[in-house]
């Protein structure tokens, strides 16, 4: 079965083939991935503006996916996958109206996958099928989500962020250091040269129910607005003890200190969440996917985490970490073998959940 796999949820107009191997521990292969990035257009902003990336995915629909057809070498295919959401709900119509006539025009079946569950498929197409019980943390800029995996397919969500995501606290804090956008990236290089220990910012740990979500779990959710506002107020004092007019930066070394002590309290945050419930539900593997999971230091320190207490650890590569439509299209194969229908009438939806596939 080969797939073409569609994403348009964000900035990022992108389109894939995937097909399915045969092994039972590879199970997909990505015979081309296309991302036509629209970050030149945003950074202007300092962020995504929805209706500009949803008329830019229009310009962009049709070649991106001319090109992943191309680059694969096939004329035909036997689905299309579709990202249905969560997402920027205007991006979001454009991928879908397109792939619903696509569909249509082809006599082929359309999957409708949510984009989390992309996130969690990067995992198997770099690393194989994780072994179960499975926790993977999905840490993007609109999400920072921890899923428990029992049975192929089936997501249980154990905790996820009360305020901020990870990513959007990566922006934000890069934004008061005057890093510039997107944040995640700028903290992780200023960082490399950073004492990380140079400033205690405090570690946020979440012990009571969410009272405004009390159907949630709530048991291992996440803040970060706490530590954003410590930045704040750091950055603004030594900001004041040197006088600094606005637009002024501090020094360099400072800026990076202050990085490396913020990213390390992020990851320290994130991984002792993930290891916990890995102890607790007795996990054999664990994950992290998004746009954070690019992160060097997150990177590093799953790994020595995982190693050290006999885990498996899956982490994307870079291209896959961020949006892609390779996970797309797996995550389509996912529903395909799962016996779930196709349909043609499905509506873009800004805020869907996931719980399976
Ligand atoms: O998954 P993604 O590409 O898009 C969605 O939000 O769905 O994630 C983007 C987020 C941004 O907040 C960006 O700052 C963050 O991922 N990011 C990073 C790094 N690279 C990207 N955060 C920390 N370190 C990085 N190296
Ligand atoms: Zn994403």
């Amino acid at each position: 079965m080969v797939v073409l796999g569609i994403e348009t949820s964000c900035d990022e107009t992108a389109a894939a083939v995937v097909e399915e191997t045969g092994d039972p521990l590879r199970p997909w292969r990505v015979k081309s991935s296309i991302i036509a990035s629209q970050f030149e257009i945003h950074r202007q902003w300092g962020g995504v503006v929805p209706e500009l990336s949803a008329r830019q995915h229009i310009r962009d629909i049709c070649g991106v996916v001319e090109r992943a057809l191309a680059d694969a070498g096939v004329e035909a295919y036997d689905a299309i996958a579709v990202t249905q959401g969560p997402g920027l709900v205007g991006s979001l119509l454009v991928g879908l109206s397109f792939a619903k006539a696509l569909a249509w025009a082809k006599s082929v079946p359309l999957f409708p996958v949510h984009h989390l569950a992309g996130h969690i498929e990067s995992l198997v197409l770099e690393g194989g099928e994780m072994p179960l019980p499975a926790i993977v943390l999905v840490v993007s800029g609109g999400h920072t989500n921890l899923y428990r995996i029992e049975e192929v397919g089936v997501y249980e969500l154990l905790g996820r962020t009360r305020d901020d995501a990870a990513g959007e606290a990566f922006d934000k804090v890069a934004k008061l250091l005057g890093l510039g956008y997107p944040g995640g990236p700028a903290i992780d290089l200023v960082a490399a040269h950073g004492d990380d220990r140079a400033v205690p910012f405090p570690k946020t740990k979440l012990t009571h129910a969410d009272r405004n979500a009390p159907e949630l779990p709530g048991r291992r959710d996440f803040s970060f607005s706490g530590l954003k506002t410590s930045v704040r107020r750091y950055v603004t004092a030594r900001r004041e003890e040197r006088g600094l007019a606005p637009g002024d930066p501090l020094p360099r070394q400072h800026i990076s200190d202050i990085a490396a002590s913020f990213q390390r309290v992020v990851v320290e945050t994130l991984l002792d969440q993930l290891f916990d419930a890995a102890r607790s539900y007795g996990a054999r593997s664990v994950g992290i996917a998004g746009g954070v999971s690019a992160n060097s230091r997150l990177r590093a320190d799953v790994a020595a985490r995982g190693r050290s207490r006999g885990l498996q650890v899956f982490v994307p590569t870079l291209a896959l970490s961020t949006d892609n439509a390779a996970m797309i299209a797996a995550a389509g194969l996912r529903r395909h073998r799962a016996g779930l229908e196709s349909r043609l009438d499905i509506d873009a939806d800004a805020s869907l959940a996931l719980r399976t596939q």
